[in-house]
């Protein structure tokens, strides 16, 4: 399986990713023949920018199920949002090919679980980092954990620290910072109970983040000897030599950050309630050594950080492109909030169109969307005009949030995002906050362009200029808790 996307690994790591179901397809259909294969470019695809355009011109072309040619083999790519959804099947007829998409992507899910093996990527992290973890016992354990810990009914817990960096994130604002230090901060709180606000020039986030850019550079598989040539890892060779240094250093960065607990743990600080901490108490329950441990709760500032932080950026550079749908959510929140207290997470329920603008930004530019998360939240059949603003999409006849669509920006199936309860409670207060606070505008001097972002796995928006004009009377004080209401 793992050569079936060999010759696209420079797409970047989300791409690998995504590209896992369509490589997982190849291998079912191979062993069905019965199948027809779903239509696709006569040319087969090499290493291409911006692939997730390429997918979702082929998907317009050839339907939402299509296949390409990656050198002798075939990728069946999923790229619609109904074929994700609907579920017509019944095992033992003969299937088209969106059918037989279907029936993997919903009753096969097992055959999606697995990543490609790097064998340089495994060894910076040991087999222990679980965004590249193969299908297997230690992924399924680790899914549990982080389940247990970012699960709706837990991730309540985390909602007063959220709240509380995304006060201080408006006043960052207001003192002109970004939303990089909401996203770092919120992540270190939610698994190491780090009270103090955590920048993205902390020492250790810069070592965190050079750690995932070593894991990132290596993973282009077949890059290195010990790709090419697995039985190389057992020889001194330089190569290796490294690798095993860049392992001892990512699990000495995260035995210092449990240290850091540690120690304020013994020195009866408040820490609150977090991953780590949660884990210790129940490691034996959970059967994880202390190695995995390690690695569970140091991956996650590299799967949850950059992530939130990015899909804020989208949501500014929304509020400030589309302020016809902004004012809606602002004038729910007038009369829901008012303008003498902050928004919290208990006025949720009352503030669907502040939940949609969540939803629609996240849709409108995806965080990943190398893979199929570009096609299938454009597909125009469930989103027309995909590349409009509007909030009525996520609202039912009632006003209210649909039930019935689902945002598959966190990916799908059996590695789905585990955090995507955390990211939403973090993507709708700042919404709330940010639309509450401040009329966001663009500055006609310096026009926005939208597509202008990384091609790597999270599409890092380029820097972007909009205005923050303050909507509210007495707002820092309001945020600093200096001005309770009457
Ligand atoms: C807006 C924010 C976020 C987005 C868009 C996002 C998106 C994703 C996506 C697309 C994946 C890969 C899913 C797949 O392979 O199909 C993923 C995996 C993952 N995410 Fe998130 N994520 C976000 C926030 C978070 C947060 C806050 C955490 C932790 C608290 C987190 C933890 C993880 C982990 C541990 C994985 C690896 C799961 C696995 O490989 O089995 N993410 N995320």
């Amino acid at each position: 399986m793992l050569t079936d996307i060999i010759s696209l690994q420079s797409l970047g790591y989300g791409a690998i990713l995504c590209l896992l179901a369509g490589a997982s397809l190849t291998r079912w259909a191979a062993s069905r023949p019965h199948l027809n294969i779903p239509p696709g470019p006569t040319e087969g695809l090499g290493p291409v920018p911006r692939i997730f355009k390429v997918f979702h011109d082929y998907s317009q072309r050839y339907g939402p199920v299509f296949s390409i040619k990656n050198g002798n083999r075939i990728v069946v790519v999923i790229a619609g949002y109904k074929v994700i959804i609907d579920s017509p099947l019944q095992i033992g007829r003969e299937l088209t090919p969106a059918q037989a998409a279907v029936e993997i992507m919903q009753k096969r899910g097992a055959d999606l679980a697995d990543r490609p093996q790097s064998v340089s990527a495994q060894m910076i992290s040991g087999n222990l980092r679980l965004l590249i973890i193969g299908a297997g016992e230690r992924m399924k354990r680790f899914r549990r954990i982080l389940h247990f810990q970012l699960q709706p009914s837990t991730a309540k817990q985390y909602q007063p620290l959220q709240l509380q960096n995304a006060k201080d994130y408006i006043l960052d604002i207001l003192f002109d910072k970004e939303c990089y230090r909401y996203a770092a901060s919120v992540i270190m709180s939610v698994t190491y109970g780090k009270t103090t606000p955590t920048q993205y020039s902390d020492p250790e986030v810069v070592a965190v983040e050079a750690a995932v850019q070593r894991l990132v550079d290596t993973l282009p598989i077949g890059k290195g000897w010990v790709d090419k040539f697995p039985f190389l890892r057992h020889f001194p060779l330089p190569e290796v030599k490294r690798l095993r240094q860049y392992h001892q250093a990512e699990m000495d960065l995260f035995n210092n950050q449990l240290d850091d607990v540690r120690q304020r743990i013994k020195n009866n600080e408040y820490v609150p309630p977090n991953v780590t901490t949660h884990l210790w108490e129940n490691q034996t329950a959970y059967g994880i050594s202390n190695d995995e441990l390690a690695y569970l709760t140091g991956s996650m500032f590299g799967a949850g950080s950059d992530t939130t932080a990015t899909a804020m950026s989208y949501m500014t550079m929304a509020a400030a492109l589309f302020p016809d749908q902004r004012a809606r959510a602002q004038a729910q929140l007038d009369a829901v909030v008012g303008r003498d207290r902050l928004p919290t997470f208990e006025d949720q329920t009352h503030l669907p169109l502040v939940t949609a603008f969540a939803l629609e930004s996240h849709r409108w530019r995806p965080v990943s969307p190398s893979g199929n998360h570009w096609s299938v939240m454009h597909d125009p059949e469930v989103f027309p005009d995909p590349e409009k603003f509007i909030l009525d999409r996520w609202l039912d006849g009632n006003g209210q949030i649909r039930g019935d669509l689902k945002m598959f920006g966190f990916g799908f199936g059996r590695r789905v995002c585990p955090g995507q309860p955390v990211a939403e409670r973090s993507l709708f207060i700042n919404t709330a906050l940010m639309c509450w606070a401040f009329d966001v505008t663009e500055d006609p001097s310096v026009p926005i362009d939208t597509m202008a972002f990384t091609d790597g796995a999270i599409a890092h928006p380029h820097p972007f200029k909009v205005n923050f004009e303050p909507r509210i009377k007495n707002l820092r004080e309001l945020l600093q808790g200096e001005c309770q209401p009457e």
